[in-house]
């Protein structure tokens, strides 16, 4: 039985009208799902870009059942357990150099919130009049109104307009246009009552699987520590290996003064998140003045379980060939995209590390396209978990998949564009 209209389940991004049934998973294995109904279903986006190692990787199923059995939740402040404390203390000593605190919460849209708010302490504690949130055209950063405010305004927001507030929108940098954007950026820094600009490093996940080079991405670095506007790094979707390194932030040699962590942080196993900052924004609101304290709280913060999943998380970076494992599927996709390349009837094929995206030549194009529902439903039934975006099909899988099934994942996207384009 699969849960239906009877099932009194509101589901994200979905259009219960139109889609009355959610497929029943009762397992996963590595890339792998398996229904109710007896099907097996690869997992070919990483069940929303959270899995990296595969599902159930057996150290981080163990890390969970052993902390389960020692501590399950705690309250955050005033008391604080191994777990969370171990965790700190190595992304501080991975992730690039000179973030030095960190704030656990627990989704990337709040460690979004969290950066933003973080910002806006820091020049407040400073006695400085800086507010304003710079962004990237088509960003995304979550669901809750500070991440939702500081994206792009589409269809997804409309109705929430009137609680979002204004931020300036910096132009995507375009292959070839990228001055533009630069430009535009060192006149929004100028203005002087900017506090942060918030972006994802290399690619824009949401807004299409946008990607941009890693000269950019450094300049852009540039501009803002000229002007010092805070550079907050969204590296939601980008972070643990996803663009081919571990931060997409190493490829062009920066470190962020913020930067945002989740799905891939514990392997995409529990619900975890950091907003990691420079200790001059943990300085600025360091005081014996209770009024000066950073004010964000979520129940869950830094919950136990999902603190060891993030450690086991670590330490199969650590002990196993993760990166060896990546570098061998960006291989695999750029060998799998490249008849792609000629084809007339896909546009912009491209890859960033493991993630490959194409989109198919169809009148139709944009998220409310029909072509995507249509697309998703044909995927499904070849036995494939693809979600396109629009006309924009992307695949991200778990570092763990194999070639012969990176190969049926393309086979059908040929078969697609046979039948959808
Ligand atoms: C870049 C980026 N930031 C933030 C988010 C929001 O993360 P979450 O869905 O965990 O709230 C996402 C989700 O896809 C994302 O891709």
């Amino acid at each position: 039985m699969s849960p239906s209209d009877s099932s009194p389940i509101w589901r994200p991004f979905t259009q219960h009208a139109l889609q009355k049934d959610a497929i029943l998973v009762t397992r996963g294995e590595g890339a792998w799902l398996e229904t109710a109904d007896g099907r097996r279903i690869l997992d070919a986006i990483s069940s929303w870009w959270v899995i990296t190692h595969g599902h159930r990787h057996p150290r981080i199923v163990q890390a969970i059942k052993d902390q389960a059995d020692r501590l399950d939740q705690l309250i955050f402040a005033g008391f604080t357990h191994e777990p969370a404390e171990s965790l700190a203390r190595r992304l501080v000593a991975m992730t690039p150099a000179g973030l030095d605190h960190l704030f656990y919460s627990d989704s990337g849209s709040t460690s979004v919130e969290v950066a933003i708010k973080m910002a806006l302490g820091f020049f407040r504690n400073r006695g400085e009049p800086r507010a304003r949130v710079l962004a990237l055209e088509h960003g995304y950063h979550g669901d809750t109104i500070g991440a939702m405010s500081t994206g792009a305004r589409s269809v997804f927001n409309a109705a929430y307009e009137p609680l979002l507030f204004d931020v300036t929108r910096i132009p995507f940098p375009r292959a070839g246009a990228e001055q533009a954007t630069l430009d535009a950026l060192e006149a929004a820094c100028s203005k002087g009552d900017a506090a942060a600009f918030v972006v994802e490093p290399l690619v824009l996940g949401a807004g299409g699987m946008l990607v941009y080079g890693a000269e950019t991405l450094r300049e852009m670095r540039r501009i803002c520590a000229a002007h010092d506007v805070l550079f907050v790094a969204d590296e939601v979707m980008t972070g643990f290996g996803r663009t081919g390194t571990l931060f997409a932030c190493e490829q062009a040699g920066i470190v962020p003064d913020i930067a945002c962590y989740a799905k891939g942080l514990t392997g995409g196993s529990l619900p975890l998140a950091v907003t990691m900052c420079k200790a001059e924004i943990f300085d600025a609101h360091y005081s014996t003045d209770r009024a000066r304290a950073f004010f964000h709280s979520s129940s869950f913060t830094a919950n136990p379980i999902a603190c060891a999943a993030a450690l086991a998380n670590l330490d199969i970076w650590e002990s196993e060939d993760v990166r060896g494992r990546i570098a061998r599927l960006c291989a695999m996709q750029e060998e799998r995209l490249a008849r792609f390349a000629r084809s007339n009837r896909f546009a912009d094929v491209r890859r960033i590390g493991t993630i490959a995206a194409l989109d198919l030549r169809v009148n139709d194009s944009g998220y409310l396209a029909t072509i995507g529902p249509a697309l998703h439903d044909f995927f499904v039934s070849r036995g494939l978990l693809l979600r396109p975006l629009g006309n924009t099909i992307y695949v991200l899988p778990p570092y763990c998949v194999e070639a012969n099934e990176l190969d049926a994942v393309y086979d059908a996207i040929e078969e697609a564009a046979d039948r959808f384009a």
